[in-house]
């Protein structure tokens, strides 16, 4: 079985002014050591993106994703960014498709399509997030809408391209309610997921492809939710925004 490290992502949605967000990942910085087993990312807002870059050494571990993109490269788009003004701001991954933006911001899935082909020109990873409602999980309609989002979304997207997106699992009824999935329940979904990217393109890189959980992950969930065999990280809002909770998220082997 293929060996996928684990990834642990902090969404900061729009939270943290730029002084705050250095203080955040200076303060990170200094408490990792060489030996953590993960991936670590953060996603501050834009206009911090790049005073973060700039604050963390080059040899930094910790990562830094946009939150949202647009997808044509530059243009009469007020008020909006684009994927080569985000890697040029020190960015090496965007979200795409987070359940806030689907929701309070009407991006649909072709629209989202876009956005994950504007990012692989600019060899930014994204990590594209997918999820269902409470009215869709109670209509027993999960599986139907999240194999939905997952094709119409990855629609003419390589074999290789898809290597570089990573998958988050987020289950719209879990985000900042305080509910989260059971691990059952998440593993349900993301052995799902997997097959159907083995159905999609094949076997071998649907199991080199990570599926985060996002949904009110907290160091005293984390454990157990990581414990799941299609499990590979988290994607985490509130408690991403505290240093000392996120390093417990970090160090999940560890957390109670
Ligand atoms: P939460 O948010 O951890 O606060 O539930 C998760 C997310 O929206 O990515």
């Amino acid at each position: 079985m293929t060996q996928r490290r684990p990834f642990i992502a902090g969404n900061w949605k729009m939270n943290k002014t730029i002084d705050e967000a250095i203080d955040f990942v200076t303060k990170l910085q200094e408490k990792l050591n060489d030996s953590e087993q993960v991936d670590i990312l953060v996603a501050p807002p834009a206009l911090a993106i790049h005073p973060v870059a700039q604050a963390l050494p080059h040899s930094s571990p910790i990562q830094i994703a946009a939150q949202n993109v647009h997808p044509e490269p530059a243009g009469a788009f007020t008020g909006e960014l684009s994927a080569p003004m985000l890697k040029a701001a020190g960015a090496s991954h965007c979200l795409v498709g987070h359940s806030e933006r689907r929701q309070l911001f009407h991006e649909d899935d072709a629209f989202l399509n876009r956005k994950l082909k504007a990012l692989l020109k600019e060899q930014l990873k994204p990590i594209f997030c997918i999820g269902e409602s409470l009215e869709e999980r109670e209509a027993g309609k999960t599986f139907e809408r999240v194999a939905s989002q997952l094709t119409e979304g990855l629609k003419n997207i390589s074999k290789e391209e898809l290597l570089s997106i990573t998958i988050a699992y987020e289950p719209i009824w879990a985000i900042g309610t305080g509910k989260t999935a059971t691990p059952e329940q998440a593993q349900e979904v993301h052995a799902f997921l997997r097959s159907q990217l083995a159905q999609l393109y094949d076997e071998k890189t649907s199991q080199q492809i990570r599926i985060l959980y996002g949904g009110s992950v907290k160091p005293n969930n984390i454990r157990q939710l990581m414990q799941q065999n299609d499990i590979d990280g988290a994607l985490v809002g509130g408690a991403s925004l505290d240093v000392d909770s996120f390093l417990q998220l970090i160090r999940f082997h560890s957390s109670i």
